[in-house]
């Protein structure tokens, strides 16, 4: 069982956990700090009976456009329709603060990412040529339009 929360600093050890388990090179407590005190973003957790995070999803907010920080769920909590339902939180915020559209970008082969925005009304809409480092990877940059 898990409930979606508001992500504040109160979960930060538990969200780094998370972040060591699910990336190369995981955001450090420092930035994740910076960001969760920032009134220019917006982060949703969910967390489990024992008060992890267990998946969580964050955008920056910039005038009219929402920009995905990372989307991440623990392995053994995967496959439930955790990060559809995070992002559907941040969906209804781009909605109610009236922002024209979200976008991110991703590993081109990180195809269980690219499936889960694509299910989720992301297009991709360009490449950005070795955007990523260890190993250099082309990003994918997708796009989702709130003007439905
Ligand atoms: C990508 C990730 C966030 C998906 O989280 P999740 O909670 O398992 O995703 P959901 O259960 O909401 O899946 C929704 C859809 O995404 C796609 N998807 C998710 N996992 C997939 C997999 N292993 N293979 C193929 N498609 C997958 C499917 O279309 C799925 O719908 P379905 O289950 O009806 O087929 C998770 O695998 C993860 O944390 N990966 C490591 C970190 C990462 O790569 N983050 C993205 C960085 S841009």
């Amino acid at each position: 069982m898990y409930r979606i929360v508001t992500l504040t600093e109160e979960y930060i050890e538990s969200l780094v956990e998370l972040e060591n388990l699910c990336f190369d090179e995981p955001w450090t407590k420092g930035m994740f700090v910076g960001d969760l005190s920032s009134e220019y973003t917006c982060y949703f957790a969910a967390i489990d009976d024992d008060n992890k995070v267990v998946g969580y999803a964050g955008m920056w907010i910039s005038v009219d456009e929402g920009q995905i920080t990372n989307v991440a769920v623990h392995p053994d909590f995967r496959r439930k329709n955790i990060a559809t339902e995070l992002l559907s939180r941040l969906f209804d915020v781009c909605r109610k603060r009236g922002l024209q559209s979200i976008t991110l970008e991703v590993r081109q082969s990180n195809e269980k990412a690219i499936n889960l925005y694509g299910k989720n009304g992301f297009l991709s809409v360009g490449l950005r040529k070795n955007y990523y480092k260890n190993p250099a990877e082309n990003a994918v940059l997708m796009t989702k339009t709130f003007n439905d």
